[in-house]
């Protein structure tokens, strides 16, 4: 094998065990975040999917139910302390975990005004909260606390 065509074949191959350990790289874990924030939101979205339907189907018992768990899990998850805010300074991280607190009280709040409405049987303003003051606070909660992902 000629010199040139020698150090084309080591760099080939070179490339290629690169290139290999790129593609094996895991996308960033979910270890990166925070476990039990990450469950409590998924057991919030599944409910949360639950009562859409049940509202629409004017399920209250059903609605109510899963409107609990809503509740319960967002109970759990304001106690706890997103990742994303370690990367501040003490005295920020303090502020931003308060910050973190406080938007989850407003949306166990709003569950509570929801609450209320189903049991006035008042579906289409529940709705109206659902997909507005709700809506809004899980979008704003996650640009600010959601840790970005490779595969988001
Ligand atoms: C209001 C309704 C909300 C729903 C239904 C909801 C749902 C979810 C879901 C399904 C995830 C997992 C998504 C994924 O990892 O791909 C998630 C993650 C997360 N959410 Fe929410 N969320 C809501 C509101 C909020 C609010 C208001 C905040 C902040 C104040 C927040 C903070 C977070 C954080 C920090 C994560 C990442 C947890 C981790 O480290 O894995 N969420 N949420």
């Amino acid at each position: 094998m000629s010199k040139a065509r020698s150090i084309t074949v080591a760099v080939l191959a070179l490339t290629a065990v690169a290139s290999l350990g790129f593609v094996s790289q895991p996308a960033r874990s979910r270890r990166d975040g925070s476990p039990i924030i990450h469950r409590k939101m998924e057991a919030m979205a599944d409910a949360m999917a639950e009562l859409h339907i049940a509202l629409e189907a004017g399920e209250t018992e059903k609605a109510l139910k899963n409107l609990q768990k809503m509740q319960e899990a967002v109970i759990d998850a304001k106690s706890q302390t997103p990742a994303i805010t370690k990367e501040y300074e003490p005295e920020e991280r303090d502020a931003q975990n308060a910050d973190f607190r406080k938007r989850l009280v407003g949306v166990l709040k709003a569950y509570c005004d929801l609450e209320i409405l189903i049991l006035d049987g008042d579906t289409e303003a529940a709705s109206a909260l659902l997909q507005g003051e709700i809506h809004t606070a899980e979008r704003e909660g996650h640009n600010i606390f959601k840790p970005k992902r490779d595969d988001d």
